[in-house]
């Protein structure tokens, strides 16, 4: 018996070019000429136009909030101007806007040059042959009747879909419509209000568990970085740990889907966090469990163990017998006693275990996800998000129901009825627990981009959330958040996830289906497709007390 990793095997390799400028909208139109104006003939081809593009800022509620302070009498920030340097902090675009509208540049050979001291304005020259094909407008002449004054106009002009946030003025933060099929750190951000600003404490640590001689590529995090993550410096890596004969071989073709995966979404998501792959390889100590055991044992010794720790491994519960399924949960016990946040992805096969297995009787739930003393990380999809289907979810076999989800699954329980009855342990523990984005998300592997899916996304995105919750709570002088189950099922816990209440369903019938049967239904509530749901940031900060 092997351990598995958490991943649908799709790769799908990019277009080159990562985001998609495919998919134009119409910024601006109006329907008829301007009173005063007749339209003449088209503008000859090769007339240059002197074009420029306002790139959204960074903080204008802010600024705004800052003016009232320093011009309202009575404030005590009264009369206390800013510095330009102040003002361009608010103003001047968020680099990943500023490097998409590049990248959509470049793409076409224009050069722009900056026309503002924040760089919120650009300006560039092209032809008009150009311009109508690159926003998809008519540029033609207009006569003023009064003056006979001929201006060059277009009446309606696109840009693409992934550029709009980026160079409108839309809500601030709006989560770009592309991330409905192209998940990359900036619709995270976007979705679930994760700062870019860098973690300040370097004793703050999230660990990356590797197996299965899945290496995390340094090359292939650079390319990430500098594709999805411009603002950071592309040089910024990962610490490696290895034991058991584990290495990080890093020949390209050596890289490991999962170990980029987990190292991408971790270093790309909690900025600033020291991140550390923790390689296990297979000269195993633990027998049947694969390595699971021997990481936890090794950061048991250490003096100062990684505050977080991501594993996107797991197999059916129903592989392992209880007694060790309870000895590996009693290692958890410790880790988590030691203050340590323990997050595991679900499993990518519904109701029906790790991967789609073929299952009549019973449910599978997978393993460790039954261990009450870690937390189990489910996947969803979406701007408006919802259960991926194979998000695994159920309840254990082995382990009972620990207090801290009883009345939220005694809720789920009454409300879902005799459905699925017979086919799961009603007093096991259910599962997961929380939830974040598993489809379309872009990585770099071998060199190239690529979306994949599965849970194995879900948790080091989670993971980097509560990593950049611990940094600000170390920073406070406060304790890192440790077991987190406890906490995310408090009413203040869950009050700060987004509730996942429907699923995305393709040709399926149910949330996460299986076993012949729809699944079990993602609703208001916990429930065990999506657990209690997604992260929202700032909220979460609220709920630790900052
Ligand atoms: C987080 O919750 C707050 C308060 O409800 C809300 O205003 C904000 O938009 C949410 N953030 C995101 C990124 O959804
Ligand atoms: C159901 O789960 C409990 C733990 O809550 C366990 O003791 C029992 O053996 C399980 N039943 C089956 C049929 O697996």
């Amino acid at each position: 018996m092997r351990i598995g990793f958490f991943m649908l095997a799709a790769f799908v390799a990019a277009v080159a070019g990562s985001p998609s400028f495919r998919n134009m909208l119409v910024l601006e139109q109006r329907s008829d000429v301007p009173v005063g104006f007749t339209k003449g003939t088209p503008a000859p081809a090769a007339n240059v136009l002197d074009l420029r593009l306002a790139i959204k800022q960074n903080d204008m509620a802010g600024l705004e909030k800052a003016l009232f302070d320093v011009s309202t009498p009575g404030s005590a920030l009264y009369g206390q101007h800013l510095t330009k340097e102040e003002v361009e902090a608010f103003v001047t675009p968020a680099p990943e806007s500023i490097s998409l509208i590049q990248e959509w540049l470049v793409a076409n050979d224009i050069t722009a040059k900056t026309i503002s001291p924040a760089g919120d304005w650009i300006q560039f020259s092209i032809p008009v042959s150009q311009a109508n094909t690159l926003l998809e407008a008519d540029f033609t002449i207009f006569n003023h009747d009064e003056t006979g004054t001929q201006l060059t106009r277009t009446l309606a002009y696109s840009i693409p879909a992934t550029l709009q946030e980026s160079s409108s003025n839309l809500e601030s933060r709006a989560v770009p419509a592309s991330c409905n099929t192209v998940v990359t750190p900036a619709c995270l951000q976007a979705l679930y209000g994760i700062p870019t600003t860098p973690a300040t404490q370097s004793t703050n640590k999230l660990g990356v568990s590797g197996f299965l001689d899945q290496f995390a590529n340094q090359a292939d995090l650079a390319r990430f970085l500098k594709s999805f993550r411009p603002d950071l410096a592309s040089t910024t890596t990962f610490a490696l740990q290895t034991l058991d004969g584990g290495a990080n071989t890093q020949t390209p073709a050596d890289a490991g889907d999962e170990a980029n995966l987990d190292t991408q979404y971790t270093v790309g998501i909690a900025t600033g966090v020291p991140v550390t792959f923790i390689s296990v390889g297979n000269k195993v100590k633990d027998g049947n469990l694969g390595g699971f055991l021997d990481i936890i044992n090794f950061l048991l010794g250490e003096a100062a163990p990684p505050q977080v720790l991501t594993t996107s491994y797991g197999q059916n519960e129903d592989t392992i017998s209880s007694a060790l399924a309870v000895q590996l949960c009693n290692a958890y016990m410790q880790l988590g006693a030691r203050g340590v946040s323990i997050l595991f992805a679900s499993g990518d096969g519904g109701v029906a275990g790790s991967q789609t297995t073929t299952c009549s009787k019973s449910f599978l739930p997978t393993f460790p996800s039954g261990c009450p003393f870690m937390t189990s990380v489910g996947a969803t999809t979406g701007n408006t998000e919802t259960a991926a289907t194979f998000s695994s979810g159920g309840f254990s076999n082995i382990f009972a129901r620990p207090s801290y989800q009883t009345a939220n699954v005694a809720t789920f329980l009454t409300a879902l009825g005799k459905t699925n009855a017979g086919k799961f342990n009603t007093t096991g523990r259910g599962f997961p627990d929380v939830s974040a984005q598993g489809e379309n998300v872009q990585i770099v592997v071998d060199t190239k981009t690529g979306s994949v899916a599965g849970t194995s996304c879900s948790s080091p995105i989670f993971a980097s959330v509560i990593s950049l919750l611990n940094d600000r709570l170390i920073a406070a002088g406060k304790s890192p958040l440790g077991f987190l189950n406890p906490f995310l099922y408090s009413a203040a816990g869950a009050a700060a996830l987004n509730d996942i209440t429907t699923a995305h369903r393709y040709c399926f019938r149910g949330d996460n289906p299986g076993c012949g049967t729809n699944g079990f239904p993602a609703r208001a509530g916990w429930d065990p497709v999506t657990g209690l749901g997604t992260p929202n940031f700032s909220k979460l900060l609220t709920a630790v007390g900052l």
